[in-house]
């Protein structure tokens, strides 16, 4: 049975991995733990027994908006529902906290989760890379 947290405690190097599995890269040293709780609104865990299975980031304006970042599901537990009720823990707390719109961006070929699953609808959005100063 996966257990769905809000704010629950994760660790540096289990985020770390999943972050890694989720999308293709080597498994950084990032800190996740104070990153996440001196900027976001909050985050969802999801958990089977002990092992970290999903996770999203609840980034906030302070006001009214807020928005998803790094939706990831263990590619073990995928297809199982897991993103979808991530996401709708994620909109239920940011509702919660008083904010009115919920943001994502994503790539193509995933509409059909954002869209269809979690209940998102299309809208104009933009993008600017800012590459470090050289
Ligand atoms: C995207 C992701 C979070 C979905 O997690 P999940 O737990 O498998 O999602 P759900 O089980 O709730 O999916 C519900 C439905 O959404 C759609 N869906 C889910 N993942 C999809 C994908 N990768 N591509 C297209 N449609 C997808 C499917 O219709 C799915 O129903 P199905 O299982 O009957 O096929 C997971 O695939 C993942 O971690 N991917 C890698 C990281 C990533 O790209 N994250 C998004 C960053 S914006």
């Amino acid at each position: 049975v996966i257990e769905y947290t809000w704010r629950g405690h994760i660790g540096n190097g289990e985020l770390n991995v999943l972050h890694a599995e989720a999308f293709g890269h080597r498994v950084l040293d990032d800190d996740w733990e104070s990153q996440l709780s001196r900027h976001s609104l909050g985050w969802v865990c999801a958990r089977d027994g002990a092992d970290l299975a999903g996770f999203v980031n609840v980034a906030w304006d302070g006001g009214v908006h807020a928005f998803i970042l790094d939706t990831i599901v263990a590619a073990s537990a995928r297809h199982q529902g897991v993103g979808t009720r991530l996401v709708a823990m994620a909109a239920d707390h940011a509702r919660d906290a008083g904010c009115e719109w919920l943001h994502v961006d994503f790539e193509g070929d995933l509409i059909p989760f954002y869209f269809d699953h979690c209940g998102f609808r299309p809208t104009n959005a933009g993008l600017i890379a800012l590459p470090p100063p050289s």
